[in-house]
């Protein structure tokens, strides 16, 4: 069992090294990586404006094989999750109309919206090779974690 009351304190304190959003993420998705077994996936997906002026994700620090770069809101998982700003947890991609295949040893996958003001600015994507890998009790945690990040946000901690 993962213990994500100490995951969400470590956040916490690397938060405290200000040593800006990049660096954070980076070493948060090394202690997802750490702290949850089974994974081969784990990471950050930035929001922008796409040029066309709609909203897209573009791949920030993450743990694993070569991932899509970018991806439009409302496609895939993870887009799906940034559009809605709402958690999903897909315990089998292959039956996820649309699920956007980076790593074929990806079987299930959770994405955690992260909000700022109001906004989806990132999403958490963790991947895994075991069917029905995530349970609620990842996805409560796995939310505690992604709200730390945006109390930091919030705080205006980082530049
Ligand atoms: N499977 C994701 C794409 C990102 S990779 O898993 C890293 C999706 O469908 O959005």
């Amino acid at each position: 069992m993962t213990d994500y009351a100490l995951l969400a304190e470590q956040v916490r304190s690397l938060a405290e090294e200000d040593a800006g959003w990049i660096a954070l993420l980076a070493n948060t998705t090394a202690l997802v990586m750490d702290a949850l077994p089974d994974l081969n996936w784990a990471g950050f997906y930035l929001a922008r404006d796409a040029t066309d002026g709609s909203s897209e994700l573009v791949v920030g620090p993450f743990q694993g094989r070569l991932a899509c770069a970018r991806i439009p809101f409302g496609r895939g998982v993870c887009g799906r999750a940034a559009a809605t700003g709402e958690t999903i947890v897909v315990p089998d991609v292959h039956a996820f109309p649309g699920h956007i295949a980076c790593d074929s040893m990806s079987v299930a996958e959770i994405v955690v919206p992260s909000h700022l003001d109001g906004h989806v600015v990132a999403v958490l994507d963790v991947d895994s090779p075991v069917l029905g890998r995530f349970s609620s009790a990842d996805r409560d945690g796995l939310e505690r974690l992604v709200s730390v990040l945006e109390d930091v946000a919030q705080r205006s901690v980082l530049g």
